[in-house]
C-alpha cells in the first residue's frame, strides 16, 4: 500500500512551518547576543545546507496525530479564544521543534570543539572560525534558550523527556570516547551509542508532541518507536556514507570515522568475516597503514551491504509504527503520514 506514495515530497506538509521555526530561532540567538548572529547565521538561515531534518519530522509526527491542516496565520498569533485548542496545540508542538533544533545545534558545535573539526555542513566550523571557548559558550547559550522554552511549555512530562535527550547525548559521546576493548567491537555497545548520540533527540520530540496532544500513552511510544527506528537508520547510513562517498559531496573530510578512530556499523560487520580488522579496531587505525589496510578488508566484507540492510530493517520497523497508528483524523494527517514513511525511503537512498 506504501508504494504507491514514492513521489512525495516528504519536506512539503510541514516546510513553511518549519522555514517559520528556523526564521524565528535566528532572529532570537542574534538579536540577543549579537556575538553569536554569525553561529545563528550559520545553523538558523533559510537555504543553509542543514536539512532541518528534526523539527521537520517533528511537526510531521504532530500533523499526523492532529485533527486538521495547521494555519500559519494562527500560530503567529499568541493569544487564542478560548474554544480554538488546536492553534494553541500547534505552537506548542512548535516549541519542541524548536528546542530539538536547539539541543541539535549546540550538540553540533560542542561536537566539532571536542572532533576538532574544521568544517560543518561544507563551511568553516564555528570553533575554526571564532575559537573553541566562543563555540562552547555558543553551543550553551543554545541550550540555555532551550531550557527557557521547555520551561515555558510548563509540562513536566516533556521536560523530563527532552532533559534525558541531553543526558543521552553526553553519555553517547563519552560511551564513544572511553569504550574498553570488548566494547570497541560490540555491536550492541555501538546500537545503544547510536540510540544515545542520533535516535534520541528524535524519537523524544516525536513522543513530545504526541503528549502534547494528549494521546494514549501507546500511541506516544509508537511516536518515541518511530524516531528511534529512523534515527538510527540514519546513523547507520551516515556510517555507510562516510566510509563510500567523497568528501566534496558530505562537506566534510571522508574516511572521517576510521580516520579519528571510531568504528561503526560496517566495520563491526566486516570484522564479524575478516578478523584482522580486530587489532586494527583496537588500536583505533593508528599505525602506518592501517587505513588503507582496513578500507580493503572492509571492501572485500560485506560489511556495507549488512550495514544497509540494518538500516533498511529500522526504516521498516519505523513505517510499520505509522501504520500502525490509530485512523488518521484529517486529510493533512494522512498526507504527513505518507510523509513520514517516505522519510524513511530518503533516509536510506540519501547519498550525503
Ligand atoms: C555528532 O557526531 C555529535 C553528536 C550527534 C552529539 C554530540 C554530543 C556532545 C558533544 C555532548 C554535548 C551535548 C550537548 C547537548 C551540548 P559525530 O562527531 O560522530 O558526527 P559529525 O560527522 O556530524 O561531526
Ligand atoms: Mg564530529
Ligand atoms: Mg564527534
Amino acid at each position: 500500500v506504501w508504494s504507491s506514495f514514492s513521489n512525495v515530497d516528504p519536506f512539503a506538509p510541514v516546510l513553511s512551518e518549519v522555514q517559520a521555526i528556523s526564521e524565528r530561532l535566528r532572529h532570537s540567538v542574534s538579536s540577543s547576543i549579537p556575538a553569536l548572529t554569525q553561529a545563528a547565521e550559520y545553523f538558523f538561515r533559510k537555504g543553509v545546507k542543514g536539512k532541518r531534518l528534526r523539527p521537520t519530522l517533528t511537526m510531521l509526527m504532530a500533523s499526523a496525530l492532529s485533527h486538521g491542516t495547521p494555519s500559519l496565520e494562527y500560530s503567529k498569533m499568541d493569544v487564542r479564544p478560548a474554544a480554538e485548542h488546536a492553534p494553541e496545540l500547534r505552537r506548542r508542538q512548535q516549541r519542541i521543534a524548536e528546542i530539538a533544533e536547539l539541543i541539535h545545534v549546540a550538540s553540533l558545535l560542542h561536537d566539532d570543539v571536542i572532533d576538532d573539526a574544521s568544517t560543518r555542513r561544507g563551511i568553516l566550523s564555528l570553533n575554526a572560525s571564532v575559537g573553541n571557548k566562543v563555540a562552547i559558550l555558543a553551543g550553551d547559550f543554545l541550550l540555555a534558550r532551550a531550557s527557557v522554552s521547555l520551561a515555558a511549555l510548563r509540562n513536566t512530562q516533556i521536560v523530563e523527556l527532552l532533559s534525558q535527550v541531553l543526558e543521552h547525548l553526553v553519555s553517547g559521546e563519552i560511551m564513544q570516547m572511553t569504550a574498553s576493548d570488548e566494547k570497541l567491537l560490540s555491536m550492541e555497545h555501538y546500537l545503544q551509542k547510536t540510540y544515545c548520540k542520533t535516535a534520541s533527540l528524535m524519537a523524544n520530540s516525536a513522543k513530545a508532541v504526541a503528549v502534547l496532544s494528549d494521546q494514549p500513552p501507546e500511541v506516544c511510544d509508537m511516536a518515541w518507536s518511530y524516531g528511534r527506528h529512523v534515527g538510527i537508520a540514519f546513523q547507520v547510513v551516515d556510517d555507510i556514507l562516510d566510509l563510500t562517498a567523497s568528501s566534496s559531496i558530505l562537506g566534510k573530510p571522508a574516511l572521517n570515522d576510521i580516520k579519528s578512530g571510531l568504528a561503526t556499523a560496517p566495520v563491526l560487520f566486516a570484522a564479524e568475516q575478516k578478523p584482522e580488522l580486530r587489532p586494527l579496531i583496537l588500536r583505533k587505525f593508528k599505525q602506518e597503514g592501517d587505513l588503507s589496510k582496513a578500507v580493503q578488508l572492509i571492501e572485500a566484507s560485506d560489511g556495507i551491504q549488512r550495514a544497509k540492510d540494518l538500516a533498511r530493517h529500522h526504516c521498516d520497523m519505523a513505517v510499520g509504527m505509522v501504520a500502525a497508528m490509530p485512523e488518521p483524523q484529517s486529510d493533512h494527517a494522512v498526507l504527513s503520514r505518507q510523509a513520514l514513511v517516505e522519510m524513511t525511503r530518503r533516509v536510506l537512498s540519501r547519498k550525503k
